[in-house]
């Protein structure tokens, strides 16, 4: 069987791997891929956004099954250009995948369905938006409504920050036209937990939850970054909390796609935050999040293309989807300076007999040599029975791997081996 996956980093390394144990995929391509999944599949130049691109290859390669993993192809109707030629794919259609491509979209879903976020307000007018925030309560989180890169939460403690953020999304349109519109929410407080899910429309089976770091430093200070590194499962997602969420949260934003006519098949991202008064919905994603896919497909233990066909073929009521028990941790290797300013292009040494994976974001083949290619370049991933034995796996294994100006956070899981204590 002939399978591509759309998409070029650690996620989509991970998403390769996974399928890779399925005996009965012969050829596997990646689009663009890099340098590090050219181990485990045929890259192919041609990039995520596309579409024309990778519908005439998927055509001409004979592709039986397609993942699109990343948000950009799947809100520019990927998969939507792929079915049209009779190709199956995993991820949303274009109306579907509007559950990340716009905030306003998600939060009038939300309040129109009750389903729990942060009280907000939307602006399309800069003069509107300014007078709102001059009684605001502080802090005030201001968002773009479109796609910005993971760069369009600013989390606003004074009033002219706020009005600051305002102006560069809607004046200065730093994310173009994503700040068209803004959403402007209220500031929540608790810890956060990330609950990827595969639904078919009818059926959403959540994956193990799992809980990102996206502070660039030691003790979350510093830069947003894209995440430093992922465990799984997340201690604060006790069992009665997984259950409200799915009574609150899963099932009902599902049925309210559904009754809008824009059914969601795919990956199902909740970014929840457990707040005092309960979990509340951040953010919602069309496709796998990443690093978290990096610590939560190696927790599964049925076949990945299996769960992804029947997903395609709403046939998951049916399909067995299996996590086992134990702990994964994923330490990502970022070269030094990242998110702001870093050099690239020094060779990677991974020893061959490495207890782990490695998931590759940032590679590049030179001369046959593997090279940092950027910001972040990996992810090492480890599993435990516990997720202590995760983590001092994943540090372990981490520290044999080497390239120049490599750096990594130290203290990935420690917030949730403290918490697991609580618990
Ligand atoms: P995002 O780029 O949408 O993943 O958001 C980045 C981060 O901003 C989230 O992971 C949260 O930590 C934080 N955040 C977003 N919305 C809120 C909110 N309403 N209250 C508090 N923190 C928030
Ligand atoms: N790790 C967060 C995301 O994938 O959006």
């Amino acid at each position: 069987m002939n399978v591509m996956v759309v998409g070029g980093g650690g996620r989509e390394h991970a998403i390769i791997k996974s399928l890779r144990k399925n005996p009965n995929i012969t050829e596997l391509y990646a689009l663009p891929g890099n340098g590090g999944i050219a181990t485990d599949a045929t890259c192919v130049d041609i990039d995520a956004k596309d579409i024309a691109g990778i519908t005439a290859f998927a055509e001409a390669h004979g592709i039986e099954f397609a993942v699109v993993a990343p948000d950009d192809p799947l809100v520019l109707g990927a998969v939507d250009a792929l079915e049209a030629k009779g190709i199956p794919c995993f991820g949303p259609n274009k109306k579907a995948a509007i559950l990340e491509g716009s905030k306003v979209f998600s939060k009038n879903l939300m309040k129109k369905y009750g389903i729990p976020t942060a009280a907000y307000e939307v602006f399309s007018d800069l003069e509107a938006a300014l007078i709102y925030l001059e009684t605001a309560p502080l802090p005030t989180v201001v968002k773009a409504d479109g796609l910005a890169l993971g760069k369009g939460v600013i989390i606003a403690e004074t009033r002219e920050e706020a009005q600051a953020a305002v102006r560069s999304m809607m004046e200065d349109k730093i994310f173009g036209e994503s700040g068209s519109n803004v959403v402007i929410e209220e500031f929540l407080t608790g810890p956060e937990v990330s609950v990827l899910s595969f639904t078919d429309g009818k059926t959403l089976i959540p994956m193990v939850s799992s809980m990102d770091h996206k502070r660039a430093l030691d003790g979350d200070e510093g830069l947003n970054t894209g995440g430093m590194g992922t465990i799984a499962p997340n201690p604060y997602y006790t069992k009665d909390i997984a259950k409200q969420c799915m009574k609150e949260i899963f099932l009902p934003t599902m049925a309210a796609m559904n009754a809008e006519g824009r059914t969601f098949k795919g990956c199902l991202y909740f970014g929840l935050m457990l707040t005092p008064i309960g979990p509340k919905v951040i953010e919602y994603n069309c496709r796998f999040g990443d690093p978290e896919t990096q610590v939560v497909l190696p927790l599964l233990e049925s076949d990945l293309l299996t769960v992804m066909q029947a997903t395609a073929a709403e046939t998951l009521a049916e399909t067995e989807v299996i996590f086992r028990a134990g702990a994964a941790c994923c330490v990502v290797m970022a070269s030094k300076g990242y998110p702001g300013l870093y050099e690239t292009g020094y060779p990677i040494a991974i020893p061959s007999d490495l207890d782990g994976d490695v998931y590759v974001a940032g590679g590049q083949l030179r001369d046959g040599m593997l090279c940092t290619a950027g910001g972040r370049v990996l992810g090492v991933t480890a599993t435990g029975d516990t997720l202590k034995e995760a983590v001092e796996k994943a540090y372990r294994q981490a520290g044999r791997v080497t390239f120049n100006n490599a750096y990594y956070r130290k203290d990935i899981g420690q917030k949730a081996l403290l918490a697991a204590e609580e618990v």
